[in-house]
């Protein structure tokens, strides 16, 4: 890593399942932590009233919600984050470019500091998966197809694999925002996560953002875990 790097910070996954647990974590964490993301888990039990209350503890919230519908139906669900302290939300590239641009005017109308970030393909989907949905591409062409349109129909940035990130990053360039789950403090456990990088070779290889979830939440001391991987970032 040079020293001219541009800036990665670190995103809590808060996979946890109730608001007691995540408030929680956030309290032992302190203000040290800046992002947080919130998924479906959470906002399916308590909607907008949570990441009001993760803002009012200071936080920045990623909403990860991964929509994908018709663009009309897209464009009223972002329209509908109007007032909401959110500054990321995730959409399916899949949906196609016009449900990424309308999705992307009705943010840069309602919401201006809300940033749309792009999930390609699953990282749950190989070859064979995309086979059965009748899907004849090479995952990381796909991957790369995706990212252009995204960036095309005015997302701010994407959602990639540690696999993914070098080649999304020299594809797209400096000026897009690339977050990257799958990143593990060394030593830490890496779960079910197949592919991992450690936060300063997210950094090196061109993450925005890193997403981690489990070795701080899973720590016994959260606090001292966001601390370390703060200290590696920078
Ligand atoms: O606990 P862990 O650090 O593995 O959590 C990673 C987070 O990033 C989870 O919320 C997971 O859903 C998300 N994610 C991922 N891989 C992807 C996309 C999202 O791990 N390809």
């Amino acid at each position: 890593m040079s020293k001219t790097d541009p800036a990665c910070e670190l995103i809590l996954a808060l996979d946890v399942p109730t608001r007691e647990d995540a408030m929680s974590v956030l309290k032992k964490c302190g203000p040290q932590l800046t992002w947080v993301k919130v998924g479906l888990q959470l906002f399916v039990k308590y909607g907008t009233d949570l990441v009001q209350e993760i803002a009012d503890a200071g936080h920045s919230v990623f909403l990860d919600l991964k929509m994908h519908d018709i663009p009309n139906t897209v464009a009223s669900a972002v329209r509908s984050l109007k007032g909401v302290p959110a500054g990321m939300l995730t959409i399916h590239t899949m949906g196609g470019p016009e449900m990424m641009a309308r999705a992307a005017e009705a943010a840069a109308e309602t919401n201006p500091d809300l940033k749309l970030l792009g999930v390609t393909v699953l990282t749950s989907m190989d070859r064979a998966g995309l086979a059965t949905i009748g899907v004849d591409e090479d995952p990381e062409e796909l991957v790369l197809r995706l990212a252009r349109l995204a960036t095309e129909s005015g997302l701010s940035g994407l959602v990639c694999s540690p696999l993914e990130l070098p080649h999304v990053r020299q594809e797209l360039g400096s000026s897009v925002d690339i977050i990257t789950p799958g990143v593990r403090p060394e030593g830490a456990s890496s779960d079910d996560q197949k592919r991992i990088l450690t936060p300063m070779g997210a950094r090196a290889k061109g993450a925005s953002y890193i997403v981690v979830g489990r070795p701080i939440l899973k720590a016994d001391d959260p606090a001292l875990a966001v601390r370390r991987i703060l200290a590696e970032l920078r």
